[in-house]
Order: structure tokens, then C-alpha cells, then sequence
């Protein structure tokens, strides 16, 4: 049986998520109706995980719209593009979020014509369909992803791919959840995740939630544990997957995907659809967001860096298209050549 976590949800006019940087210490759910709330804890990655970002935008946008004060048309469109421009100024990378805004933006310019309520209306309920198509989403990638593992698997995965990034199963973790409900998962090796440990605070307690067998590894002990051949698959998920099949992902996917190769370890890139970014050619073209220094140099709020260092913090890289061996995708599994592949996917979706 799953136990996922709701992390992002529309309670009694409010949004309700819970607070990942406490986690796995504490299990605070914070309800609000101010979408700057919903802003800064995409911000601060109090929300986090691409879909999740997604989804937690929609939302954002309707508080903005619900606003008490808002009397006027003309004070319900200011009121959804100070929204619409905080929002998309949260987070650069994942492009869920932009998706979702854009979404927004189309039902507002729809229903605005019939006065406030209409948009109030439309936009929760478009907020509702990115939710519940992200759920289906995660679903589907758990079955076409689990299809490509043999028993007995043992995977690696970085980062946090679960329900707690997700509005549903999550992305590469419902793949391994999919998977190890039909018997086929030994054990997974979670990178710690350096330097805000989304594994190790996140993946390890959402898999022992799931009882599978989890054990975690600093992030540069995934090149030794290939190498003692304790790894049979490399599971990945994605903030912003280019044309051509290049992906942006937290940082350390990249090292990942080399080691990957040298050890002839397959690595599955697992995300929805709303993860790809048909309009950006190439992975070089993706926008990776740089992190304050303070996340490197201080652990648990303690400063571990000697004074005056200076760091750079890049929160994702970007793994070229030749290190992927599959796209696992809610439309189905993609292989190589990613262009051509991706390019059919989209006709698919316009048809
Ligand atoms: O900085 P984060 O924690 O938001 O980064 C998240 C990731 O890199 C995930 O792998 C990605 O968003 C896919 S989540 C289903």
C-alpha cells in the first residue's frame, strides 16, 4: 500500500502544504491564503520538487485572485499580475512553474470577460486539473518506469523525486515504489544530496514510509558503490528537460550520468510531460538557478566553511541527452534519438 504524502493541497479556500525543510524531524502543515506565503516557501524550498512548484503556483495565483479587497475588474487583473510576476520570480529552473503560470494566465484571459467570480471560479478549477493531472501523471510513470526493471533491482537515485515533489506518487520514486509493489526492488541508495540533503531528510524517510529497503550514501560514495557493481539502475527525476532531450536536475545528476556510463549502468530520466520545455532547444539554453553561499558553508544553521570562502552553488546541472538511456515519461518511454522522440510526443499532444 502507498503512503504517499499530500504535500501541496487546496483546503477551505486555503493552501495547505507542508513545510519540507523541517522534514524528517517535524511534520508541520501550514495553511494560508496569501499567495507571497506561497511564493517565499517555493523560495526557501519549504515547497519544493518541480510539480510540486507547479502546483503550488496555481494556487498561489487563486489566493491572489480570492483577495477580500479586490472590488473591481480592473483591481482583479493588477491583483493577478503582481501574483503572476512574484511567482515567476521564485525559482528560474523548473519549468512546471512557468507551465502553470501560463496555464493561469489562460484561464484568467478566458473567464475575465464574465467579471470576478468567473475568474475566481476558472482559475481554481484550472488549478484543481493541474493537480489532478499530475497525480494521473506520476501514476503512469510509475508503470512504464517499473516495466523496464527486472526483479531483483537495485537502484540509485539522487535527490527527492516523491510525493513530497510532487502533487501525487512522484516522478523516479514512483517508479521505485511502482516497482517494489510488484516485487522487484532489493534496495535503493539514496545520495545524500549535498548541500540541503533532500535525500537524506526526504527519499530515505518517504522509502521507509513505503517499507523499502533504503540505505543512504554521501553523494561521493555513488562512483564506489558503481563500481562494487551494487547498482543495476541510476533513477533521476527532471526540473526542465530541453528539445533535444538534455536535463536540467539537481546538481550532481550530471556526475551521476558520467559514472553511470563508465560503469554501463543505464540512468532513466522519470518526469511528466509538463516537465519538458519544447521551446528551449538545448540544455545549454536552460536557466540554472544559483543558491545563497550560506547553504554550502553552514550545515543545520552552523557555519562548517572557514571565513571568507567563497563558493558557488549552482542548484542544478544539466546532463547532456547521450548519458540518458530512457525518458520515462506519463506518455510512454522515450528513447534515443531524444530530438525525433520528443518532436513526435509533442505532435502527439497537439493532435
Ligand atoms: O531544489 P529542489 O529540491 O526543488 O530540486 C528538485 C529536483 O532536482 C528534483 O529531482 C526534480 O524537481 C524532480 S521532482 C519530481
Amino acid at each position: 500500500m502507498s503512503r504517499r504524502v499530500t504535500s501541496i493541497d487546496w483546503v477551505a479556500a486555503k493552501v495547505r502544504f507542508i513545510d519540507q525543510t523541517l522534514l524528517p524531524r517535524e511534520e508541520l502543515y501550514i495553511d494560508t491564503d496569501d499567495f507571497r506565503i506561497v511564493g517565499e516557501a517555493i523560495r526557501s524550498l519549504k515547497i519544493r520538487g518541480a510539480p510540486a512548484i507547479g502546483v503550488a503556483a496555481a494556487y498561489g495565483m487563486v489566493l491572489a485572485v480570492n483577495d477580500g479587497r479586490i472590488r473591481t475588474d480592473a483591481d482583479c487583473a493588477a491583483a493577478f499580475n503582481t501574483a503572476w510576476t512574484y511567482l515567476a520570480q521564485t525559482r528560474p529552473t523548473a519549468v512546471n512553474l512557468f507551465g502553470a503560470l501560463a496555464r493561469m494566465r489562460g484561464a484568467f484571459d478566458r473567464s475575465c470577460p464574465q467579471g470576478i467570480s468567473a475568474v475566481r471560479k476558472e482559475l481554481l478549477s484550472e488549478a484543481q486539473c493541474v493537480q489532478q493531472e499530475d497525480i494521473e501523471a506520476c501514476l503512469r510513470i510509475g508503470e512504464y518506469g517499473a516495466a523496464l526493471l527486472p526483479p531483483g533491482s537495485t537502484i540509485l537515485t539522487h535527490c527527492n523525486t516523491g510525493s513530497l515533489a510532487t502533487a501525487g506518487e512522484g516522478t523516479a520514486q514512483s517508479v521505485i515504489t511502482t516497482a517494489a509493489r510488484q516485487g522487484k526492488i532489493k534496495r535503493v541508495y539514496a545520495d545524500e544530496t549535498r548541500p540541503l540533503f533532500q535525500g537524506a531528510r526526504l527519499t530515505s524517510w518517504e522509502l521507509l514510509r513505503n517499507d523499502i529497503e533504503v540505505t543512504l550514501i554521501t553523494d561521493s560514495t555513488a562512483g564506489y558503490v558503481m563500481q562494487q557493481k551494487r547498482v543495476s539502475a541510476v533513477l533521476v527525476g527532471a526540473d526542465r528537460i530541453a528539445a533535444n532531450g538534455d536535463t536540467a536536475n539537481k546538481i550532481g545528476t550530471y556526475s551521476l550520468a558520467v559514472l553511470a556510463a563508465h560503469h554501463g549502468v543505464p540512468l532513466y530520466v522519470a518526469a511528466p510531460v509538463s516537465t519538458v520545455d519544447f521551446a528551449t532547444a538545448s540544455g545549454s539554453n536552460i536557466p540554472v538557478e544559483e543558491r545563497h553561499p550560506d547553504e554550502v558553508t553552514h550545515v543545520a544553521g552552523q557555519r562548517v566553511a572557514a571565513e571568507g570562502v567563497t563558493v558557488y552553488a549552482p542548484a542544478f546541472d544539466v546532463t547532456p541527452n547521450d548519458l540518458i538511456a530512457a525518458i520515462i515519461t506519463d506518455r510512454g518511454v522515450l528513447r534515443p534519438p531524444y530530438t525525433e522522440a520528443l518532436a513526435s510526443l509533442k505532435n502527439s499532444l497537439v493532435r
